[in-house]
């Protein structure tokens, strides 16, 4: 295997793996954050100050050295896998992931300059091309959406930076009309923002539109390190809706028969499931960003949100009971990414230049232990709807109990079989805001079919 060809796939011990196209094999099972290193080229002022490239890439390994050696998922550029595959193996499995239900976070991390906003293609210009990890997500969903027509879609973005600890929506254009945004406890424990505008969008070119806009209005300025510096940690959020109808029925199964209402057939599933896409803000050293005044007073806070950021990946990768993610809005922000309900791969973008060495050396340090930190993701499904698949499970096990002890009786039944009758001829309405009545016709035939159970218990102990 060529050198160009290595990176960690597969799946091992609860990883990350790349799924088929189309699909993803996530089970529900806890699911280990996956970290690749993306190492970017020695760029044009290092090369003008002489700085040489101290870092090492393992050949045919994801490994990194760089006087201490550490092994990731996945490395990619510095003689490591091809920058080019990095969507393919990172991000396109939480992408196929989103359309089986399941919530994804990708968010790079790394000191200033070190190519997080090129990685992400967060500083997207429509006009420009489509360079890194969001605008190659958008592209994906919209092609998946628009080859997939039994299924109702929503797509809805919102846009959010946290800058100097104040959240702001970059999907507001007049400042003036900016709300407070809040971010709120949502059942389950996961968090969600209240005030953000969410767009819903119907094509790639309109959330591009969006991304756009969002991006001129986020706060970047000029320092010594990095002429176009993010100065807030961004957030771009994609949520995706799905309808449609459950299909097919267990082979053997007859239409109208008992089988058939237990698969759910003829009802709709509705999936509604969030990515996450972070663009954080670098961390920096004032003696060489040669920061003042405002640059000064954000750099100071980048550094207090990054060093929250580092405790609670410590205190995830080491198993500590109390996760500090209240000490700062962005690890709030990331509750659900870090430790919780979604799939979630880190990216840590480093320079390879050795006047960088102890900040490449720290976030390869960190980016080491965030391998350690397992997620829970589940399929986000509407609640009511997964009750009813529930209910209709237990209903088909109590008939088939009830079909089990007809049987051993073996004998006169007709006045079950009369009153069974009368359930199967109820039907079942269709339409959204009936799911409460097909919950309760549900919960009554079930109370029926265990009461005729316990009836047949009793005759058989008669007999
Ligand atoms: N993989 C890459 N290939 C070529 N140039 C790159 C690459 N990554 C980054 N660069 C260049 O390096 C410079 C810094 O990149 P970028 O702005 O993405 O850094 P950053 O990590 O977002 O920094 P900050 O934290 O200050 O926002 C830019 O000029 C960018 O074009
Ligand atoms: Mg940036």
């Amino acid at each position: 295997m060529s050198v160009l060809e290595t990176g960690g796939r597969g799946f091992l011990n609860g990883r990350l793996t790349e799924d088929q196209p189309g699909e993803a094999s996530t089970s529900e099972a806890d699911c280990k954050v996956c970290v690749a290193v993306h190492v970017r080229p020695l760029i044009d002022t290092e090369a003008v100050e002489g700085c040489q490239s101290t870092l090492q890439v393992t050949a045919g390994q994801p490994q990194i050295s760089c006087g201490q050696s550490y092994t990731y998922d996945h490395v990619f550029g510095g003689g490591g896998t091809h920058p080019d595959l990095l969507y393919d193996r990172c991000v396109m499995p939480l992408v196929h992931g989103l359309f089986r239900g399941y919530n994804a976070t990708v968010f790079a991390y790394g000191q200033t300059g070190s190519g997080k906003t090129y990685t992400m293609g967060s500083a997207f210009n429509a006009g420009g091309p489509a360079r890194g990890v969001i605008p190659k997500v958008m592209e994906a969903i919209f092609a998946r959406i628009s080859s997939n027509k039994d299924t109702g879609f929503t797509v809805r973005v919102g846009f959010v930076e946290i800058h100097r600890e104040d959240i702001r929506d970059l999907l507001v254009l007049d400042p003036r009309a900016q709300s407070a945004v809040h971010i709120r406890e949502v059942a389950g424990g996961g968090v969600c923002l209240a005030g953000a505008t969410e767009k819903e969008v119907g094509s790639q070119a309109e959330m591009a539109d969006v991304l756009a806009q969002g991006s001129l209005l986020r706060a970047t300025g000029s320092t010594g390190m990095n002429k176009h510096s993010s100065r807030s940690h961004a957030i771009f959020t994609i949520t995706l809706e799905q309808r449609r109808e459950i299909p097919g029925v267990a082979a053997g199964a007859e239409s109208g028969s008992d089988d058939e209402e237990a698969m759910g057939a003829g009802e709709t599933e509705y999936l509604c499931a969030k990515m996450h896409l972070v663009d954080l803000a670098g961390s920096e050293r004032v003696k060489r960003t040669k920061a003042e005044g405002t640059r000064l007073k954000e750099g100071i806070d980048i550094n207090k949100g990054l060093l929250a950021l580092g405790n609670v990946i410590n205190a995830l990768a080491e198993g500590k009971a109390h996760v500090p993610y209240r000490d700062s809005r962005l690890t709030r922000m990331l509750q659900d990414s870090l430790g919780g309900n979604s799939r979630t791969v880190m990216i840590a973008c480093v320079s390879p230049a050795d006047i960088n060495l102890d900040e490449t050396a720290n976030t390869l340090r960190y980016a080491a232990r965030a391998r350690n930190i397992s997620n829970k993701p589940v399929v986000n499904r509407d609640p009511v709807v997964a009750q009813i698949a529930h209910l209709r499970q237990m209903l088909a096990a109590a008939r088939s109990e009830n079909q089990t002890l007809k049987h051993k009786l073996g004998g006169d039944v007709a006045q079950l079989e009369g009153s069974r009758g009368t359930w199967d001829s109820a039907g079942i309405p269709s339409g959204d805001d009936i799911l409460a009545e097909q919950f309760e016709e549900l919960q009554r035939r079930h109370s029926k079919t265990e009461l005729d159970n316990a009836s047949l218990r009793l005759q058989l102990v008669s007999v």
